[in-house]
């Protein structure tokens, strides 16, 4: 079923337990979010509060044990594994607390690979567009470079850039700033804010940076598998 409705994320009643031998481990108990597009909310808690299973349960790159995630009106729960994944070529965009950037690629190609994914554009359109979106990162040095070639901060800045090449509707960040200097991490904080305003991009991002969750739109604190308003 696909609702007609404006949310770019909405989930309810989310929980999640993992199973430890036994007893379960529950880390989500009864999570509930709404993202309107443009909207920029920061998610902060404490370590091991659930902010990474979260993220993962809200882009479907895992599986709720109850509750319902619903990206853009389609429900995640309905679809098979090859339409969430086109749901998230389209429409989403993940930066992961660890890169995960592909090792054997430059950055230039791990920045093209969304767009190749998508097919349809000529491989010197789609390799301007990471060029450019390279460029906004302040990486535009070191395109050639391969990952293991990077410094921590410009591994995770080559990832923002492929998060954000296909101009998503709602990006995911998990501590994107985390290894980057003050300078940097403001270069980021305005890239955010200027896609928000031109393009409507939603982001949900993980922070333990509270200068950075401050100029949100909204901030939370994941506490006792429950997000609160703060
Ligand atoms: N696959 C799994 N199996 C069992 N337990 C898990 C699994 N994934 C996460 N957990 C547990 O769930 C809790 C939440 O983990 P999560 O990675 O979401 O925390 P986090 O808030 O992102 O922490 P950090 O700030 O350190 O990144 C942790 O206690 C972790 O041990
Ligand atoms: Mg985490």
């Amino acid at each position: 079923m696909t609702e007609q409705v404006n949310d770019v994320l909405k989930c309810t009643t989310l929980a999640k337990s993992f199973d430890e031998g036994p007893q379960e481990l529950q880390v989500l108990k009864d999570v509930n979010l709404l993202v309107s597009p443009s909207e920029r909310i920061a998610i902060v808690g404490a370590s091991g509060s659930g902010k990474t299973t979260l993220l993962q349960l809200l882009a479907g790159l895992d599986q709720p044990t109850s509750g319902e995630v619903l990206v853009c009106g389609h429900n995640l729960a309905n679809m098979k594994d090859r339409e969430q994944n086109r749901l998230r070529n389209q429409h989403l965009g993940f930066v992961y607390q660890f890169h995960h950037l592909l090792p054997e690629f430059t950055a230039l190609e791990n920045v093209s690979m969304p767009l190749l994914l998508r097919k349809g554009e000529s491989l010197a359109a789609i390799r301007q567009q990471a060029g450019q979106m390279l460029e906004l990162v302040g990486m535009s040095h070191r395109m050639k470079h391969k990952p293991a070639e990077l410094s921590g901060g410009e591994r995770q800045r080559v990832a923002i850039a492929r998060a954000l090449v296909t101009q998503p509707d709602l990006v995911f960040m998990d501590e994107p700033t985390g290894n980057l200097d003050p300078n940097t991490a403001s270069r980021v904080h305005e890239l955010m804010t200027r896609l928000s305003n031109e393009l409507t991009t939603s982001f949900i991002v993980v922070t333990h940076d509270m200068a950075f969750a401050e100029q949100m739109d909204r901030t939370y604190l994941l506490q006792g598998g429950c997000l609160l308003q703060s």
